[in-house]
């Protein structure tokens, strides 16, 4: 929640990678905030229905679109989200996880957030993001059971920790 509750500030568009049955940050940022706008991604476009379905009787007026595509080749242009939202998604990628890493990096604004729940990856994971790839500064400081890193001007703030949903 308190990340999500972060994520809000970031003011914009949310992409949830690879929701999954669960939807990952779906329904907490929901919860907090109904009309937020969020893309809500998967490979699978079964599980984007079920979702689809039940967010169209729980909360008609919803502001959420559905986006089946693989999380390493995303069919979005640089800076074109707030935000980029993950629990237990990224680190679940079948096939280039590197490229979904780096696909993340890419599409989030500068000033925008990476919030990510995530077991699989290590703090060596996130220090090797390619930097001249987005051009965009990574930073990360441990700081447990929150991780977040000062702003700077070009940097996307990542967010994260591990663990049980927060
Ligand atoms: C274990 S679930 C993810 C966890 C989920 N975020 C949650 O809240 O429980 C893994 C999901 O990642 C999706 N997935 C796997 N590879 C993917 C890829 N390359 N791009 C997008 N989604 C992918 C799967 O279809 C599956 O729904």
């Amino acid at each position: 929640m308190k990340l999500c509750e972060i994520a809000l500030t970031a003011g914009g568009l949310v992409l949830e990678i690879a929701a999954g049955p669960d939807g990952g940050n779906l329904s907490p940022l929901l919860h907090m905030s109904p009309s937020l706008p969020i893309i809500v991604n998967d490979i699978e476009p079964r599980v984007l229905e079920l979702w689809h379905d039940y967010l169209a009787e729980v909360l008609p007026q919803n502001k959420v679109w559905f986006a089946a595509f693989d999380a390493a080749f995303m069919p979005l242009r640089d800076n074109a989200v707030a935000c980029a939202s993950s629990c237990g998604g990224l680190g679940s990628i079948a096939g280039n996880r590197d490229s979904a890493i780096c696909e993340t990096f890419r599409v989030v604004r500068p000033g925008g957030y990476l919030i990510a729940l995530e077991m699989a990856f290590t703090e060596e994971t996130l220090r090797s993001l390619p930097e001249p790839h987005c051009g965009k500064e990574a930073c990360m400081k441990r700081a447990r059971p929150l991780r977040q890193h000062k702003a700077t001007r070009n940097a996307v703030h990542i967010l994260g920790g591990s663990g049980s949903r927060s």
